[in-house]
């Protein structure tokens, strides 16, 4: 098949969080398999041009329509470690992408309408007929719409899109103006409730509806999160379109990218182990006290790496240093926030906690520290409050640092209970408690730190459960080929 995601994100070039290692993975799995894929970006000022091989402009001349005029842009090519990449430069007066981050201006809403049209345009204007265009969150949403509604008159009848949702608290809502930019017509069709029309606010467009309407096949990132969101009142609203797009909508847990998370081909660790040389994963925890200054004892250590955004259950996040503390244990976290209030909170946290020897916070993003934490710490904390896939419990459980977390998502579908799971033994894999309280996770955490204390064998045979599981992209690539083979031939 010939397949073009077009996506706000990639991992090691443009990457905020897990969307970008999804595409990342997904992409080569694809590949590998004899398909035909390339990738359409926004060529950000941010870009990790290091990680781009043979970079080079090969379309000067892509007018997009935009308002009543259009506006040029400069396409590149190159690789990225093997994929092919289309970056997409727009030369207009709002410098979209000339910005130093990827997200958090006022008109992201207008920056990802254009960049959605000037992918589907760069597509019709040099030819490219994929069977399948894959688009990812409220970003890409407008793609299919643009297709449908625009392309497919002037004869753009080949590709089916599937659409991914990572994370539905993200819609991508805009008012009218986005019809007189784009030109999309008749707007009181588009603002009609079986359409884009938002139905909680009067005149706005909901750009992730949109999607779900006009998509071939929509999916979410966990057969659980598609449940939740559906059923279970989190669909941030979108419930009712869910159940009128059913049949086209289902979950696909992400995989792993195996040959980046792997303790025993991991360059950024002082020393690769695997299942059977469990033991030098201990020489990575000494280096990562080392490097954390935090004191070197028989204590095990938790640690918490994501985005600082409450999504991810931050007062819990907070509950668990001081209890982890308390229960004779070490807690390392890394993480950030483009929200000024929160990363002050956490400065706040760090300076509380700073004399202890037992307790590091690193505000920041730092991919390298990451890599050493998932191989020296003992214990990853995922508490979120929702969470539709999750990556750091699968990246950590292939580093045999064992998993807890919140029954919820992606985080229900991966991990399951050492003493409560209905799983065999064999298949249990971490730490699991359901209620959003203190209790709750003091419930799962408690029983944690205990078994790695005084019972070390049984939280070794966890460990090796843990990096037993298969968590690559080898299913889920499969899965959606699945899909895509099915709404080729609907
Ligand atoms: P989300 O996409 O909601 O942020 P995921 O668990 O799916 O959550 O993916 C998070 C990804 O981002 C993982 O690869 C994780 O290692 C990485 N990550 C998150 N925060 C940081 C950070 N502060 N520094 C380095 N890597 C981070
Ligand atoms: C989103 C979700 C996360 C998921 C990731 C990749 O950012 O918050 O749970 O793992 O997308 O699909």
């Amino acid at each position: 098949l010939f397949i073009i995601h077009v996506t706000p994100e990639l991992a090691s070039v443009a990457k905020v969080g897990g969307l970008g290692d999804m595409v990342f993975g997904l992409t080569r799995e694809l590949a590998i398999r004899g398909n035909h894929v390339e990738i359409i970006l926004p060529k950000y000022a941010s870009l990790r041009y290091d990680q781009i091989y043979g970079l080079q402009e090969i379309y000067r001349d892509l007018w997009v329509p935009w308002y009543e005029g259009a506006i040029h842009c400069t396409v590149y090519f190159g690789f990225v470690h093997g994929r092919k990449c289309f970056f997409i430069e727009p030369h207009s007066q709002d410098n979209f992408f000339n910005r130093p981050s990827i997200y958090g201006y006022h008109d992201d809403v207008m920056r990802y309408a254009f960049f959605s049209r000037a992918a589907i345009e760069f597509m019709w204007k040099t030819n490219k007929h994929p069977d399948i265009i894959h688009c990812h969150d409220w970003q890409t949403a407008l793609v299919p719409v643009y297709l449908y509604e625009q392309y497919q008159a002037l004869g753009m009848t080949h590709p089916r899109v599937c659409l991914t949702i990572h994370n539905f608290a993200h819609q991508g809502l805009v008012g009218p103006e986005l019809l007189r930019a784009t030109g999309l017509h008749r707007p009181e069709r588009f603002f009609s409730h079986t359409q884009l029309g938002d139905h909680r606010y009067p005149n706005t467009l909901n750009i992730l509806k949109g999607g779900i309407v006009y998509s071939n096949f929509v999916t979410t990132v966990s057969p659980r999160y598609a449940f939740e969101s559906k059923d279970m009142g989190q669909g941030f609203g979108l419930e009712p379109v869910l159940h009128t797009h059913h049949i086209k909508y289902g979950g696909v847990v992400n995989g792993v990218d195996y040959d980046i998370w792997n303790p025993e081909i991991d360059h950024h660790i002082p020393v690769q182990y695997g299942i059977d040389t469990l033991d030098r994963k201990y020489d990575n925890k000494r280096a990562l006290r080392h490097r954390l200054l935090l004191a070197d004892n028989e204590k095990a250590i938790v640690a918490f790496i994501g985005r600082l955004d409450p999504q991810k259950g931050l007062e819990l996040v907070r509950h668990a240093i001081f209890y982890t503390l308390e229960r004779g244990a070490q807690f390392v976290l890394l993480g950030s926030s483009p929200d000024g209030r929160i990363n002050t909170d956490f400065w706040g946290l760090k300076r509380m906690l700073n004399d202890s020897p037992d307790c590091h916070l690193e505000i920041g993003f730092d991919e390298d520290l990451s890599h050493l934490i998932y191989a020296g710490a003992d214990m990853i904390l995922v508490p979120s409050r929702f969470e539709p896939c999750g990556l750091t419990q699968l990246i950590a459980m292939r580093y045999g640092t064992i998993p807890i977390v919140r029954a919820v998502g992606g985080l229900a579908d991966t991990v399951f209970d050492k003493d409560y799971s209905s799983r065999p033994l064999h298949e249990r894999n971490g730490y699991v408690f359901n209620d959003y309280d203190n209790p709750g996770l003091e419930s799962a955490l408690g029983r944690a730190i205990a078994c790695y204390r005084d019972y070390p064998e049984h939280f070794r045979e966890l460990m090796k459960n843990a990096m037993r599981w298969d968590y690559s992209w080898n299913r889920p690539g499969q899965d959606y080929l699945n899909i895509y083979d099915y709404i080729r031939e609907s």
